[in-house]
């Protein structure tokens, strides 16, 4: 049984997300989001809001589960007999980052590799971040996200503001 993960920090799942979640969902057996729970980052979300939000997004495909890890991918990875890493490349900007974490992950833990798919060039333009700030500026990010996640972001926005 092959068994992969797409790690991420999914704050919120964007269309470019769920684009790779389909695709690579279609080429792995049983398919793990994994949503990191890094508490020295600051989300938007909560990661049970996050996890939350993937379970619905996910709902029609039988072969995916959702879960949430803190620490070391690849112990993540090993804990659930996973040895496959799925990630997005959108543009060249990416390559970097990717390539220096798929090179460390693969000194860690040999058996594990890290396949990457290209976006959709559709949304080879889209961030997590970049929607957060057009949403933080009242934009339209109706084509960014899907509809019940572009109302998830637009209250946590507008609770935000009200908060401070
Ligand atoms: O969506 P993101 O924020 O680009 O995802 C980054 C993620 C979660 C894949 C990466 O930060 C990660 O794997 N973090 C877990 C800690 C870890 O294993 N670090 C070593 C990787 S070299």
């Amino acid at each position: 049984m092959r068994k992969a993960v797409y790690p991420g920090s999914f704050d919120p799942v964007t269309l470019g997300h769920l684009d790779i979640i389909e695709r690579s969902a279609r080429m792995s057996d049983w398919l793990i989001i994994g949503v990191l729970n890094n508490n020295s980052k600051t989300p938007l979300f909560s990661v049970e809001e996050r996890v939350n939000m993937l379970k619905k997004m996910t709902s029609h495909l039988p072969n995916v589960e959702v879960k949430s890890f803190g620490g070391l991918l690849i112990d993540f990875m090993r804990a659930n007999g996973a040895d496959v890493v799925i990630r997005g490349l959108r543009a060249i900007t990416d390559f970097e980052y990717e390539l220096q974490m798929a090179q460390t992950n693969r000194v860690m833990a040999p058996e594990i590799d890290t396949v990457f798919l290209t976006t959709n060039l559709k949304y080879s333009y889209l961030s997590s971040s970049i929607v957060k700030e057009i949403a933080y500026y009242d934009g339209d990010i109706s084509e960014f996200l899907a509809p019940e996640i572009a109302e998830c972001v637009r209250e946590k926005m507008s609770e935000r503001k009200k908060n401070g």
